[in-house]
């Protein structure tokens, strides 16, 4: 079953209050987004692997370690999950960008895929998808089909915050999928909005309410 990891730092926690706060204007958002996505990413990158190296320091040689070469790709599920990349890219500098566009039907409420442009070489990098809100599950079981179609064999789900409803449908569709999130909310209101939650992070991210 899905390893769900919530980051419940204070300084998370503490941004989280003031991205929820409806006064809290797209400039501060956007700011926001981007520094817990950069807080988060020191845990979802916790266990990336480590190589020895021979160094010189002033004083002497030593063996120490730096980060053995890992290949990523940061997949933000378009629009909201863009506010996170920056974040992430502060922290993994070399990661490569894929995008994924999706809307809900309205009818069916199944995801619709409008774009999509990987990496080729996607197949071997650690995949980050990267999403504010994990409100139904609709997009990220969508996003993770995707890529495992890609060839994608290691892949985790980043959203800020989830509700117990999306990450059940992860659960069901991809169990070994690990989350990652600031919170975990109560749960949906009939509008598919996640209570209390922020609102619509697109609208709030790009000032388009
Ligand atoms: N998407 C959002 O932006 N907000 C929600 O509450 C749910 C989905």
């Amino acid at each position: 079953m899905n390893e769900v990891t919530t980051i419940d730092h204070p300084l998370v926690t503490h941004k989280l209050t003031l991205l929820r706060m409806k006064d809290t204007p797209s400039k501060d958002f956007r700011e926001l987004v981007k520094e817990l996505a950069t807080l988060m990413a020191y845990e979802v990158t916790r266990r990336f692997p480590l190589k020895d190296i021979e160094i010189e320091t002033p004083i002497c040689k030593t063996t120490k370690q730096v980060l053995a070469d890992k290949d990523v790709v940061i997949v933000p599920i378009l629009r909201a999950g863009l506010g996170m990349v920056e974040g992430f890219t502060h922290v993994i500098p070399n990661a490569k960008i894929g995008h994924i566009g999706l809307f809900r039907d309205p009818e069916t409420l199944e995801a619709v895929e409008y774009y999509r442009k990987l990496p080729t070489d996607i197949a071997e990098r650690e995949a980050i998808i990267t999403d504010p809100m994990l409100a139904t599950g609709v997009s990220s079981v969508h996003t993770i089909d995707i890529l495992k179609d890609a060839g994608c064999k290691n892949i985790k789900l980043v959203v800020i915050l989830a509700s117990p409803e999306g990450i059940k449908a992860v659960q069901a569709k991809h169990p070994e999928v690990p989350i990652y999130c600031a919170c975990i909310d109560e749960g949906l209101n009939d509008h598919s909005y996640i209570v209390p939650g922020l609102g619509d992070a697109g609208d709030r991210l790009f000032g388009t309410k």
